[in-house]
């Protein structure tokens, strides 16, 4: 009965082994799963908009090229993580239509704007760079098929972030009106990327129980800290400063001390309300409706395929 089921299921938890989608999972897993794997992949496919508005305005042919790459990356993470949602009995049209009616999330650092080049550069350096310290312990988390993706994913997001640290880089060493390009993308993106982490431990309402069911293996807080631990020296190299005064390294700790994230700023843009919340929604109806042809087109051809096996 569901009391073994649910027995093995806790017991192969404890095991640490990882669960597929034919093992029995309470309810609750597999509903904490599907909202987080949609939200994660809602989050790759409107994350494409930042980037995308500089495709046709990037500096040289190489920047172009990498930045269409890196997009495209984008797009296919959101396909195999919707085809992990899959795995758990929902369709990838369903969770869409959760996203375009706003009752499924999407990360908040796509709700801020991308106002010079310099902005794919600290996307790269640090919106990727927080997505990998997130991403990697989620290669270990004990569904197997999001696990899995994880994998794959989390080598294309390692090319993401080093494309973003070498334009930094790159625009840190060149004109003045460079550098202070460069310096003034950081400042607009360090705080946000720190709130991709979600609310504090204090406020996190799902830490316990994903922390329980081994799908998140580190608080909030914790893989902020090792996300600022990361970054403070990265910035050093970069020769541009972060803009938080608070930032020291504290020896005690073995850690860097660092200031407090605008939570209400986070609280207001989960609202809805953040600089570019409804302009992404409209863009992805947009193009959501505008790509209705090429999936009716698709379905159609497979009927028509299907019937010839079929004769
Ligand atoms: N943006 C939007 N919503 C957020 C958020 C953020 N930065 N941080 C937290 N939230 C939401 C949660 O979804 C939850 O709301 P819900 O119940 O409606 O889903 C609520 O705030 C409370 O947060 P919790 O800490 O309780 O929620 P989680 O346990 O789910 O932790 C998380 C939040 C750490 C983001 C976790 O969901 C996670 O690790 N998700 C997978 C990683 C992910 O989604 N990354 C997206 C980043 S962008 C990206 O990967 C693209 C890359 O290519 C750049």
């Amino acid at each position: 009965g569901v009391h073994d089921a649910q027995q093995r299921f806790d017991a192969m938890i404890a095991a640490d082994e990882r669960i597929e989608p034919r093992d029995w999972m309470p309810d609750g897993y597999r509903r904490t799963l599907i909202r987080q794997i949609a939200q994660h992949a809602h989050s790759e496919i409107i994350g494409m908009q930042p980037e995308g508005n500089w495709i046709t305005r990037a500096p040289s042919l190489k920047r172009k090229a990498v930045l269409i790459a890196k997009v495209q990356d984008e797009a296919g993470h959101g396909l195999y993580l919707y085809s992990a949602a899959e795995t758990l009995g929902v369709s990838r049209e369903e969770l869409l239509d959760l996203l375009h009616e706003g009752r499924q999330r999407y990360s908040s650092i796509f709700n801020y704007p991308t106002l010079t080049w310099a902005d794919v550069g600290a996307i790269g350096w640090l919106v990727d760079g927080a997505a990998i310290t997130n991403q990697v312990p989620l290669c270990r988390c004990s569904y197997g098929p999001y696990a899995r993706a994880m994998v794959r994913i989390c080598k294309e997001e390692s090319f993401h972030q080093r494309q973003g640290f070498d334009a930094l880089y790159v625009l840190a060493r060149g004109a003045e009106a460079q550098r202070r390009m460069a310096q003034d993308a950081v400042d607009r993106w360090y705080w946000p990327s720190l709130m991709m982490f979600g609310p504090p431990d204090t406020e996190s309402a799902h830490s316990e129980q994903s922390m329980a069911w081994n799908i998140k293996r580190f608080s909030n807080d914790e893989l902020r800290q090792r996300f600022v631990d990361i970054i403070v020296p990265q910035a050093e190299a970069l020769g541009l400063t972060l803009p938080d005064p608070d930032i020291a390294w504290n020896a005690e700790r073995g850690h860097y001390d660092f200031g407090t994230p605008d939570w209400d700023e986070f609280k207001q843009v989960l609202k809805g309300s953040g600089p570019c919340n409804r302009q992404r929604l409209e863009h992805r109806r947009k193009a959501h409706a505008d790509g209705a042809w090429v999936r009716e087109a698709a379905q159609a051809h497979a009927a028509k395929q299907a019937a010839r096996r079929a004769a």
